[in-house]
């Protein structure tokens, strides 16, 4: 087994996650200047990562809805981010209702949902600031994840947080050293990268820890729920309601988008690593890859 793969001793991760938190965590009200002005002509995500490049709708558009458009896209992300990380709270919450709160495991569970507060605060603030509606996942994800907080736990609770920190983290990390990119948008996602390394790692040496112990049975169920919930989240990221923004009707918007080979593969990009981590640990395989494939999370 690699090394990397190897379960480590619960209380050891917490303990260097609390003290790399004491050194290094932001507050969204102090550390960003909310009044700085909008930079005109700079765009809120690379145009390759939005999701029409490339298509003959794109193409239509001028290079100012270009922008436009990029800042939707970015805003429905971070909208769907915070609605996640609401859930996400939850679900950490009702974890460390069972563990020894004098552990440092658990107190990095509940500093996890202070820094997941901080961030809900932040994407709202910037969505505000965008002047851009909350677009969240829509009426039926939104009724489904009220389910889905109240009942998810194991492994594959902690690998559906993967999926979703790490997708939308490798977007982050692709604008925040990009001068050419709104520098609002590169500091809230500079904040959050910094953050999101830590809860990645705390959920990766949970799967870790957890895979293992599964039988054949319990294995499959918890990569078919793994699967599922990373197609629910991948795919509610971009609301259909942002093309309203470049005057495109949403059903042909989502349609293009869906159809768009570039945003396949820009699917995929954001999935890679974590792909990679939870295949090498088991929890990607058996008939959950089709669905996986299905959601273009997977070649
Ligand atoms: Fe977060
Ligand atoms: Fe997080």
């Amino acid at each position: 087994m690699a090394r990397a793969l190897e379960p480590k001793e619960p209380d050891q991760v917490g303990a260097r996650l609390l003290e790399a938190s004491v050194r290094n965590s932001y507050d969204p009200h102090l550390d960003i200047d909310w009044d700085a002005p909008l930079a005109v002509g700079k765009a809120y995500m690379p145009f390759e990562r939005v999701s029409l490049y490339g298509t003959d709708l794109w193409r239509g558009l001028s290079e100012e809805q270009r922008i436009e458009l990029s800042k939707h896209e970015i805003a429905s992300v971070a909208g769907v981010g915070l609605w996640f990380e609401i859930i996400l709270m939850q679900l950490l919450v009702r974890y460390a209702y069972d563990l020894d709160p004098t552990s440092p495991h658990a107190q990095y569970a509940l500093t996890e949902v202070g820094d997941e507060t901080r961030h809900s605060i932040m994407f709202a603030k910037a969505i505000a600031r965008f002047g851009a509606p909350v677009y969240g996942p829509g009426r039926t994800i939104h009724e489904l994840g009220r389910i889905y907080k109240t009942f998810a736990g194991g492994p594959s609770m902690f690998a559906a947080v993967l999926v979703a920190e790490e997708t939308t983290d490798r977007l982050q990390r692709s604008t925040m050293d990009n001068p050419d990119m709104q520098p609002l948008i590169r500091m809230v996602n500079r904040i959050h990268v910094v953050e999101e390394a830590r809860h990645v790692r705390y959920a990766r040496e949970e799967v870790i820890r957890a895979v293992p112990k599964l039988n054949r049975a319990q294995l499959e169920f918890h990569r078919i729920a793994t699967a599922v919930v990373a197609f629910a989240v991948i795919d509610s990221l971009i609301n259909p309601k942002v093309y309203l923004s470049v005057g495109i009707d949403p059903r042909e918007g989502r349609a293009a988008a869906l159809a768009n080979p570039n945003f396949h593969e820009t699917r995929r990009w954001m999935a890679e690593k974590v792909m990679e981590f939870l295949t090498d640990v088991g929890m990607v395989g058996g008939p959950s890859k089709a669905i996986l494939r299905r959601a273009h999370l997977l070649r």
